[in-house]
């Protein structure tokens, strides 16, 4: 799916929940991967991988006994990521609000970290901070909810969820974004 089709999907009359009018950039890309402490990590969450760009990134950098699960509730790029070849890639096309029940019913105990494009400011409130209690729940202790947003808007909710919350920036994105660090 190129830009001109992933905005296509922005403008669908439907209630989209895309939030983004264009892929993230890859300097985007690199600040959202880069917190990630490689060497360590068994499994990954990603929510809202869209047409897959912080995705490749993941795959590129994780070690090959890894596992990257990723929740997507638009069908159409959920097709586009099933055209990912890679073993390591678990596509579940649900709301990233049914990650503790994927994980209770896949016996994972916890996960090392969560990559997070969700668009908040679409998404009610009760729910956002209902993805987030059950991300903190499920995150190891060493672990880090990282999560990108156009604006500084869901800075108080992820501050009431995680003890420490980092912020980094970039202009080279369309729109420009914030990048939370979240740990505990
Ligand atoms: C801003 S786009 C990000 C796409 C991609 N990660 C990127 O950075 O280019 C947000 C994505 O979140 C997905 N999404 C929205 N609400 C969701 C939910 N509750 N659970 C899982 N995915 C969701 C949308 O379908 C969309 O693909």
């Amino acid at each position: 799916m190129n830009k001109k089709e992933f905005f296509a999907e922005f403008l669908r009359p439907v209630k989209n929940n895309v939030g983004a009018v264009a892929p993230s950039s890859k300097y985007l890309v690199k600040k959202m991967v880069d917190p990630i402490d490689f060497a360590t990590v068994k499994c990954i969450v990603e929510f809202g991988p869209g047409t897959g760009n912080i995705t490749l990134e993941l795959l590129h950098r994780m070690p090959a006994d890894a596992t990257l699960i990723v929740f997507e509730i638009n069908k159409e790029f959920c097709e586009r990521l099933k055209e990912i070849n890679d073993p390591r890639i678990k596509i579940i096309s649900d709301s990233a609000e049914n990650l503790e029940s994927y994980l209770i019913k896949n016996n994972i105990a916890r996960v090392d970290y969560i990559v997070s494009s969700l668009p908040f400011s679409l998404i009610p409130n009760p729910i956002v901070r209902n993805i987030l209690k059950i991300a903190n729940k499920v995150l190891s202790p060493k672990g880090a909810f990282i999560q990108y947003q156009y604006s500084l808007n869901a800075y108080a909710k992820l501050k009431n969820t995680f003890k420490k919350v980092d912020l980094n920036f970039t202009p080279i994105n369309l729109p420009p974004a914030f990048i939370f660090t979240c740990t505990n």
